[in-house]
């Protein structure tokens, strides 16, 4: 077969694409040079807030600074815990250990890869806080669930959107349902900033205002702190690229979904692969297409090889559960405890997801995907 050239994502793609707009607002941030919040960040906080559906939106320094502060303006801190995922990018217990909390893990529905809501309740302490459930992959997590336990033993449901942006559950966007939603602009996201990136959004006046003085070193006006604070601001620049992105965000998530149902199509009678399960109700955000390789004789990691050698790059998001993670060890969890989120680190296989990537190329990736298994497996 002919050596292709199929990259995970195509950044230099989506600029071209759109450069006149994105340079003349680059261009615009560079004439007025004001570089640090200001009017760019107010008018596409105003913009993200909208999209989301949520009363309040602000912009902090990344994804991972999201989570952070969002939990500190939620309350948790020293001593408290929280409830998650262990199928997830560690950012998301990074930031439950920055607040000086623990992690508490829980496992994952093996059909979504998302956090199983029946296992959430078993988990609440007395020190429970909050819960984080992560939508992965930009598949939203069961949250109907997930909120009823939160309310009925008064826990923070802290939604990580980093994944899902334009993402709905039951018809809602994602992140408008929790107390706080965190948004990650990293330049591979379905919304990607030039840069780092990241934005909380709420509906609670309380969250939003700690978040502000927390992103801005804990200051109420100029020179006044009522928090322990950080530097957490997103810059004028990103916002200003950002705004220009959101206009074509529900193109882009459309044509991603268009090219994950055509992937859908090819893969889903295959044996030995298993699609990452969409429920009917959900919208996903299609920021990364992952299928699962079992019961074949074909290794996950021999299949990515093969495609790697045929220049079809994929990634594997997560080759290993956080609970089993070198930094975690003081937690105590052992091998064996969460048995699905331990099966799916050793099957989980993200191909090529990009708004651009077209109908030749997924069948292209199929081909040799098809080729592979049988080669292996026949
Ligand atoms: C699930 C999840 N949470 C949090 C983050 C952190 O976002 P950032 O890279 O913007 O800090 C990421 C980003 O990779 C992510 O995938």
């Amino acid at each position: 077969m002919v050596v292709v050239n199929i990259p995970m994502t195509d950044l230099n793609g989506q600029y071209q694409s759109i450069k006149s707009e994105i340079d003349s607002a680059i261009s615009r941030v560079l004439q007025h040079s004001q570089f640090i919040l200001g009017q760019e960040v107010k008018t596409f906080e105003k913009q993200m807030a909208a999209y989301c559906g949520t009363k309040f939106a602000v912009g902090v320094a990344s994804g991972t600074d999201a989570l952070h502060l969002a939990l500190l303006a939620c309350g948790v801190g020293e001593g408290d815990e929280v409830i998650t995922t262990p199928f997830t990018f560690i950012a998301t217990s990074e930031a439950i250990v920055n607040c000086g909390a623990k992690p508490v893990f829980a496992d994952i529905d093996p059909r979504t890869c998302n956090i199983d809501p029946e296992r959430i309740g078993p988990l609440v302490t007395h020190r429970t806080k909050a819960v984080i459930p992560v939508h992965l992959y930009g598949q939203p997590a069961d949250l109907d669930p997930i909120l009823a336990v939160a309310r009925e033993h008064k826990l923070k449901v802290i939604e990580d959107c980093a994944q899902a942006l334009g993402a709905e559950y039951e018809a809602k966007k994602v992140g408008s349902l929790g107390d706080a939603g965190c948004l990650s602009f990293f330049p591979a996201k379905n919304l990607g900033a030039y840069g780092d990136g990241g934005m909380v959004v709420t509906d609670n006046p309380d969250v939003a205002e700690k978040v502000d003085m927390l992103r801005r070193h804990g200051a109420k006006g100029t020179y006044y702190h009522g928090l322990r604070g950080f530097n957490s601001r997103l810059d004028a620049l990103q916002a200003a690229v950002l705004s220009v992105k959101l206009k074509h965000l529900d193109k882009w998530n459309d044509m991603r979904r268009r090219n994950a149902a055509l992937y859908d199509s090819l893969l889903g009678q295959v044996d030995g692969i298993k699609l990452t399960r969409v429920e009917g109700h959900n919208k996903p955000s299609c920021n990364y297409y992952t299928i699962r390789l079992s019961g074949t004789r074909l290794s996950r990691d021999e299949l990515r090889t093969h495609l790697e050698s045929q220049g079809i790059q994929t990634m594997v998001y997560y080759p290993l559960s956080l609970h089993l993670q070198e930094v975690y060890k003081y937690l105590g969890y052992n091998p064996g405890d969460f048995p699905e989120s331990e099966r799916a680190q050793g099957e989980v296989l993200s191909l090529p997801m990009y708004p651009e990537l077209n109908e030749e190329q997924i069948e292209e990736i199929v081909n040799h995907i098809l080729t592979d298994v049988e080669q292996v497996v026949g």
